[in-house]
């Protein structure tokens, strides 16, 4: 049968970058799971990104301890509204590092926070409601005030 370089080299070429895809996204979640990191970012099952549970979490546990930046209101103001947290008074604003700011909203959220004085500085501390499944988004409740306060 006569060889078609045609048709054969595009599909090489194309089959190659699907694999090296696949090979790359499996290695940096082996990577992340390695740290003993608990959380990826994906595409959400609700709104652009989202937070991800790596692994099994169990209720309690403390899924990511996420360094803040406490600033007033009037340091935040267009998009950044919408993923800051309410701070120690009602004028402090959270600007949340590692994964924290991606998690979405749900009424029935798997994770909860807390804020926390570290010896570093303060910190916002994701745990787990209930006990989460691999692979499952992780949805924290943004409160009424959040969604009364946005169109
Ligand atoms: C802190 S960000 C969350 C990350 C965001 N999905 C992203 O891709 O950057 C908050 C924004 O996500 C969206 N969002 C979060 N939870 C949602 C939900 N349950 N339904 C629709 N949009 C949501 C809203 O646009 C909100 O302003």
């Amino acid at each position: 049968m006569e060889l078609n370089l045609s048709l054969i080299i595009p599909l090489t070429l194309v089959t190659g970058m699907v694999a090296g895809m696949a090979i790359s996204n499996f290695l940096a979640k082996r990577a992340s799971a390695g740290r003993g990191e608990a959380v990826r970012i994906g595409a959400s099952t609700v709104s652009g990104r989202g937070a991800f549970a790596l692994k099994k979490i169990s209720e309690g546990d403390i899924i990511e301890r996420c360094p803040a930046l406490e600033v007033t209101d009037r340091d935040i103001g267009g998009e950044l509204l919408n993923y800051v947290f309410y701070g120690s008074t009602e004028t402090a604003r959270l600007v949340v590092m590692g994964n924290g700011m991606l998690f979405n909203h749900s009424s029935t959220p798997n994770v909860a926070y807390y804020r926390q004085e570290g010896a570093l500085g303060v910190e916002l501390v994701l745990y787990a409601l209930r006990d989460i499944e691999q692979g499952e988004e992780l949805f924290y409740s943004y409160g009424d005030e959040w969604w009364a306060t946005r169109k």
